[in-house]
């Protein structure tokens, strides 16, 4: 809107006017009234500019009137400088006024349209979290890089020489029966999804060498149908030391430091003798029950019995030092493997394994943060 234009009688693009007199006071008075006037009425910035174009461009009354100043005569022009000087300055000021007006008022209104409601319902994704056998995987693997030892990776297809050969399994070794182990085809190719993550002793006593502190976290498979405690896929956790004077006691110590780390203080180990190909003597690792410690006859967790079945441990077996490549009279060590769905069953209370396997977020969103 600009009442110039429409009244007619302005400076307005169209309708040329008569020069303003810098000296006529009260044909300059009228210009300013006429601009503050359509200054105050302008609603909008764009209504302002459309004044400030007419009352303060180029071709405006009293922008022309500035200039005529100069061709007056000299004792003219002080008196007509004053005038017009002021008169623009007024307009200057008012514009100057407006304009912040129309700001605030550009805010007040953008502040009442631009409200957010929070209450209204969201769209956003679900967050994931990652999956509470990864997280106990790397907190084992933390806990033995903490004492200095490394983090060892095998290939999950692996070379049977590498999962029964090198581990000193006999050629007619039950495990390496077609009910337990997947082969990959042809039948020829010699290569198994590995079936635990024992291969992966040899193959760091032959890539690094000795003396040697590996953990191991990684997936195995065997042919177990999915049940309540068995899946084809899991989890194991690896330990191998190999180096001069290791004994079964610095083996008992390692795992009662891994017991007290994970379950707290006063949960320790207990060995019992067991068989494995690859180590000798052999033994299972059973963990105290980290809930009664071993008191409560009713317990959940272990059953009573105080104790939970945890993984298997033993010293390393000379043919395996001795396939690898190690002399066992120089170097002794030890091994253990723990199973990873195990371990978060009883750390939680899981009782089905299909909660493990099914990737249902509300079981990573409950475990997964905390293990
Ligand atoms: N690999 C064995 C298993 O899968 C566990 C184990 C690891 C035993 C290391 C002894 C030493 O049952």
């Amino acid at each position: 809107m600009s009442s110039v234009n429409a009244s007619g009688d302005g400076p307005g693009t169209q309708t040329p006017t008569p020069p303003l007199d810098p000296l006529d006071q009260g044909a300059v008075q009228a210009a300013v009234a006429q601009a503050l006037d359509a200054i105050g009425h302008a609603a909008s910035v764009t209504d302002l500019q459309t004044a400030r174009r007419d009352f303060q461009g180029e071709q405006s009354p009293l922008t022309q009137a500035n200039h005529a100043i100069k061709l007056l005569p000299k004792d003219q022009r002080a008196a007509a400088g004053k005038l017009v000087g002021q008169a623009r300055g007024r307009v200057a000021q008012a514009l100057k006024q407006r304009e912040a007006e129309l700001q605030a008022e550009e805010a007040q209104r953008r502040l009442a349209t631009e409200t957010v409601d929070v209450t209204l319902p969201t769209a956003r994704l679900t967050e994931g979290a990652r999956h509470p056998l990864e997280l106990l995987q790397e907190r084992i693997a933390d806990i033995f890089t903490a004492l200095g030892w490394e983090v060892a990776e095998g290939p999950e297809v692996e070379a049977e020489w590498f999962d029964f050969d090198a581990l000193n399994f006999g050629p007619d070794h039950p495990a390496r029966q077609m009910q337990d182990t997947f082969f990959i085809d042809p039948p020829g190719s010699h290569l198994v999804l590995r079936t635990h993550t024992s291969p992966v002793q040899a193959r760091a006593l032959l890539s690094r060498g000795v003396p040697v502190y590996v953990v191991v976290p990684g997936k195995v498979f065997r042919k177990d149908e999915l049940d309540a405690t068995h899946t084809p896929v899991f989890h194991q956790v690896e330990g191998l030391a190999v180096d001069k004077g290791l004994t079964m006691a610095h083996l008992r110590g390692t795992l009662d430091h891994l017991a007290t780390t994970m379950f707290g203080e006063g949960v320790h180990t207990r060995l019992r003798p067991s068989y494995f190909p690859f180590t000798e003597p052999s033994a299972e690792v059973d963990v105290l029950c980290f809930v009664c410690k071993g008191h409560d006859p009713h317990c959940h967790t272990c059953g009573g019995s105080g104790w939970i079945e945890w993984g298997g441990c033993g010293m390393v077996h000379p043919n395996v030092l001795i396939a690898c490549g190690v002399d066992p009279l120089e170097y002794q060590g030890f091994a253990f493997g723990m199973g990873i769905e195990r371990t978060a069953m009883f750390r939680h209370g899981i009782t089905d394994m299909h909660d493990m396997v099914e990737g249902d977020l509300r079981f990573s969103r409950r475990y997964g943060m905390e293990i």
